[in-house]
């Protein structure tokens, strides 16, 4: 089932844009490592690889239906934070930007009636869900750390009071 031009490079961009949310947490990883927040290293460290995963899903579907993804010039993620909050901050901000994407994608995909690119785009649709919902609760932790000096225990926790969000 061919996808129609427009559809591809619509699905195309949102790829790409996983490909730059993936290569953004790993520049919040080292960051965090190189400040020592190594919870928080290691939770972004996670999150590139599945932005990476994300990526590779949309590709996936692309070559399934006859269409070569594109992989093209990016421009580089922020690398510097002025603190944990501004880190944890940057992270929604790219959580909102990519759930845009995805509702544009999936407008189009409603736009085409392509039952088969909704169905994936749904996936997403909840997916961003769950992401835009971490990060504001990282956000929220954070600014509550800095405020009573607890930003340490939080790093050493930061896994299991995310996780617990779920
Ligand atoms: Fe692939 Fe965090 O969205």
């Amino acid at each position: 089932m061919k996808l129609i031009a427009s559809l591809q490079t619509i699905l195309n961009r949102q790829a790409e844009h996983e490909r730059f949310a993936s290569a953004s947490y790993l520049a919040l990883a080292h960051w965090c490592s190189d400040q020592e927040y190594n919870g928080f290293a290691r939770f972004f460290h996670s999150q590139a690889e599945e932005e990476t995963e994300h990526m590779l899903k949309l590709q996936s579907h692309l070559l399934d239906r006859e269409a070569k993804p594109v992989l093209e010039a990016m421009p580089a993620p922020v690398n510097e934070f002025s603190n944990l909050t501004a880190a944890a901050e940057h992270a929604l901000e790219l959580e909102r930007e990519n759930t845009l994407g995805i509702e544009t994608a999936y407008a189009a995909a409603n736009e085409a009636n392509d039952y088969a690119a909704q169905a994936l785009l749904q996936w997403f649709i909840t997916e961003q869900v769950e992401e835009e919902a971490w990060a504001t609760k990282m956000v929220t932790l954070c600014k509550r750390a800095e405020c009573s000096g607890a930003i340490y225990n939080l790093d050493r926790h930061i896994n299991k009071e995310l996780a617990e969000e779920g």
